[in-house]
């Protein structure tokens, strides 16, 4: 798979099926985290692989999924991410990390991931806190995401947005995920957009 492909056809997974996945998969996916780019090249995140049952568990207990149509996005019993890799920033190694270092290597994740056939969902509405004591995260690390792993056990469709970018799910259970076309949010040489707005 050439990487416009996973690009293109990676969505969010959010239901997966049991099978586990090998821990040198997990370690690849940290492997590509760790070789992002990286402001000023300080390299501020750490990684946390998730991989045992009672700590899976445990970690599900403080995420949010899919606000918008919640509950109904929630993975269901049976359907459960069976890894998590937790990215932190530490800022012994740089004071003020700059967020995008850790979206840089989540994006590596997740796509390396899906070339390998893995699902994955970034999730940001985390009770930080509360994971923060599971973990034993040390102060001066933040935490900035959780990512979920799995095989998908879903296949979401990519819509055009027409009046919302909500993404909903049909009567089968199939998600649908509207994207803007390139004609909103694409200007060659001059912006020429908000038109609308005079
Ligand atoms: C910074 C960030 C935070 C996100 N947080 C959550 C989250 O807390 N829970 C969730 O279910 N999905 C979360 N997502 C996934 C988005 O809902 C998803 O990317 C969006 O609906 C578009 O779908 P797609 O990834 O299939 O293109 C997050 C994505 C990003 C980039």
């Amino acid at each position: 798979m050439d990487v416009y492909q996973a690009v293109v056809q990676r969505r969010t997974i959010r239901r997966f099926r049991q099978k586990p996945i090998p821990s040198w998969i997990l370690k690849k996916l940290v492997n590509a985290a760790r070789l992002a780019p990286s402001a000023g090249n300080r390299q501020p995140c750490e990684y946390i692989i998730i991989n045992e049952k009672a700590k899976i568990n445990e970690v599900f207990t403080t995420l949010h999924w899919a606000g918008y149509i919640s509950p109904e996005g929630n993975p269901p019993l049976g359907q459960r991410p069976k890894a998590y890799i937790i990215v932190l920033l530490n800022t012994q190694k740089s004071k003020k990390p700059d967020l995008h270092d850790a979206s840089a290597s989540i994006e590596n994740i997740i796509l390396v991931a899906w070339e390998e056939g893995i699902g994955s969902c970034w999730i940001g509405s985390v009770n930080r806190r509360r994971l923060r004591k599971i973990l034993n995260v040390p102060d001066y690390c933040k935490i900035d995401s959780v990512v979920a792993l799995g095989y998908p056990a879903e296949r979401p469709v990519v819509e055009k947005v027409s009046d919302s970018i909500k993404y909903w799910k049909d009567k089968y259970g199939i998600l649908h995920v509207p994207k803007r076309n390139l004609k909103e949010i694409l200007y060659w040489n001059t912006y020429t957009g908000g038109l609308k707005n005079g």
